[in-house]
């Protein structure tokens, strides 16, 4: 072991004996030793994404232990620090705001510290890309250590899945069919243990990207919280997290166009959320890897779906996990030839070889290639005169809708619809019921106001619900759209992500109720019947207020915003790239 580590430089600087006493002395104040931070040991962080107010990466804390006896072991210092909070369900306006934030604070400390190498620990949706956004911009040796999903949940004897068992409720309760203290109970079911969400949602699929993309051990992501399985995972990672630091093996050898195309292929094969495309799109563009907008389309559309798990499917991680997990749903894919198994990894192995010997165990959960759940079931992009961008989640269409909407006789997947437009949610949840609006299954939702700029931050808000007296017909789910996003565990076949958003100018700006829109999935258009004359007198009139911004950073955040279909990246961040090639200055 020779290479001179980036910690050596404050703690073992022959030029700045001073300034290596000031930088050595306050970590002795807890038992640290002079000599373990001056012989050459890496040092390792491990980004704490857990806390009170993280209760989906709470076990974190616990799991660090683990972490730290690996990195003990195989000769590392470990030091944990804390991450910026994100908790999805409760961060209001949304947790959106939060990815950028903690982004920027951990560039900062993995930049400025005394740091080698980082454990990332990653849960909830979005502190998984918030962390490898972070270790792209500073490019130092870094491995993912992914929470884990809670146990399966049951409610009333029927599994019941995080967050979809709150979009079934909400249903059954605008039915009638079940009660106040029904709904909550499923809710509490639906939270069995430690962990983060259970279903294929926006966590569950961030953690199957990053080890899709090569940046955890194999077979991390799914490995229930409460699992044995997960300790020793951490404890593997913290090793492992040491040896990279030898190895110099950064995210930059490791995030390639080429695994990226890959992990969009592995999002469509678990029916993975609709989120996959900002989070993956922002990681790229922190990587420095171009990532089209179009890739989703060209790589992800005609992949099949392989994963039996809600919302897209029935069951939920843990058995998914028992069933071989992520590494099985990959090993099908580069069976086929769908998946470039050459890339490296975190593991020091390609792909390919870490998926040696993976395939799937039981074959209800996990498909073969040849025996899918659904064919071609990755995310439709669609674009018209209404947004340049937008994207369908084609894996959640169920049989019944695209029966009623997508199966006209010469016409298969084209639609058209009565647009019935809301300005936000509150102004969605103030009139859904409106008789006045007479909304029938002709109609298309439509929510504006929701994106990165207008929300602030982008809300999951566009799966809306049916007015309740549809819902009371049978009617579970009318299209929409919107220039927000929706939550990953939801089922709901909402058109997402329209870019560029109302409050940036976007098409669903001039859009009003009445309007006339046409839907065609097989063309990839959405477009407005609107004359274009019309559209120029609309565009002319003042567009809807957004709401004023209540904080600084959604001031900030706001100025230097991307649209969702750039990744909803900050602007002023994306010239920095691996920025611990040159040290920072004493
Ligand atoms: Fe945190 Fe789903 S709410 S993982
Ligand atoms: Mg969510």
């Amino acid at each position: 072991m020779t290479r001179r580590l980036r910690s050596q430089d404050w703690f073992d600087n022959s030029d700045h004996v001073d300034l290596a006493a000031l930088y050595l002395e306050r970590f002795m104040n807890y038992g640290l030793t002079p000599e373990e931070l001056r012989e050459g040991r890496p040092i390792i962080g491990i980004a704490q994404s857990g806390s009170d107010l993280s209760p989906c990466n709470r076990h974190h804390l616990e799991l660090a232990q683990r972490v730290k006896d690996g990195i003990r072991d195989a000769g590392g210092i470990p030091i944990e620090f804390p991450m910026h909070p994100i908790f999805e369900n409760c961060r209001r306006p949304t947790a959106a705001l939060d990815r950028n934030l903690a982004y920027l604070g951990l560039v900062e400390v993995l930049y400025g510290y005394p740091l080698d190498g980082v454990v990332l620990t990653t849960g909830c949706d979005k502190t998984t890309p918030a962390a490898l956004m972070a270790a792209s911009t500073v490019d130092i040796p870094a491995i993912v250590l992914s929470g884990g999903p809670m146990l399966d949940s049951q409610s009333r004897g029927e599994l019941a899945g995080s967050g979809t068992v709150i979009w079934q409720c909400r249903q059954k309760f605008a039915a009638g069919e079940i009660t106040r203290e029904e709904f909550m109970q499923a809710a509490l079911d639906s939270a069995p243990s430690v962990g983060h969400c259970n279903t294929m949602g926006t966590a569950l699929t961030m953690n199957a990207m990053a080890e899709a993309l090569g940046m955890s051990l194999t077979g991390c992501a799914a490995i229930p919280a409460a699992y044995r399985e997960r300790g020793q995972m951490a404890y593997r990672t913290g090793r492992r997290a040491v040896e990279i630091v030898h190895e110099d093996l950064r995210p930059s050898h490791i995030l390639t166009r080429a695994a990226f195309l890959n992990a969009i292929r592995v999002n469509s094969a678990l029916g993975g959320s609709t989120n996959a495309q900002p989070h993956l799109t922002a990681m790229a563009v922190h990587a420095g890897v171009t990532l089209d907008p179009q890739d989703w389309q060209i790589y992800g559309h005609d992949i099949p779906l392989l994963a039996d798990v809600q919302p897209a499917g029935r069951f939920l991680g843990e058995r998914f996990h028992r069933a071989g997990g992520v590494p099985a749903v990959m090993w099908e894919l580069l069976a086929v030839g769908k998946l470039d198994g050459t890339g490296p990894t975190v593991t020091g192995r390609t792909m390919s070889e870490n998926l040696a010997g993976r395939e799937a165990t039981d074959r209800e959960v996990i498909r073969p290639f040849a025996d899918p759940l659904r064919d071609r079931a990755g995310f439709q992009v669609l674009t018209g005169n209404l947004f340049d961008f937008a994207i369908l989640k084609t894996s959640v269409i169920s049989d019944e809708f695209r029966q009623r909407y997508l199966s006209t006789p010469g016409k298969e997947g084209c639609f058209e619809g009565r647009a019935v437009v809301f300005d936000g949610a509150e102004d969605y949840h103030a009139r859904i019921n409106d008789p006045g609006l007479q909304i029938d299954e002709d109609c298309i939702l439509v929510i504006r106001g929701a994106g990165p700029l207008g929300w602030p931050g982008s809300a999951e808000v566009v799966n809306m619900q049916p007015p309740d007296a549809l819902i009371r017909r049978g009617i579970t789910s009318l299209p929409t759209l919107g220039d927000g996003r929706q939550s990953g565990t939801s089922a709901s076949p909402s058109i997402v992500h329209a870019s560029p958003e109302s409050a940036a100018g976007g098409g669903l700006s001039w859009l009003r109720t009445g309007d006339i829109l046409r839907v065609d999935l097989s063309q990839g258009r959405c477009d407005a019947l609107v004359t274009a004359d019309e559209i120029e007198t609309r565009k002319a009139q003042a567009p809807q207020p957004a709401p004023e911004s209540q904080t600084p950073w959604q001031q900030i955040y706001r100025r230097e915003v991307e649209q969702l279909s750039e990744g909803a990246t900050l602007r002023s961040a994306k010239g920095f790239r691996a920025v611990a090639s040159r040290l920072p200055r004493h």
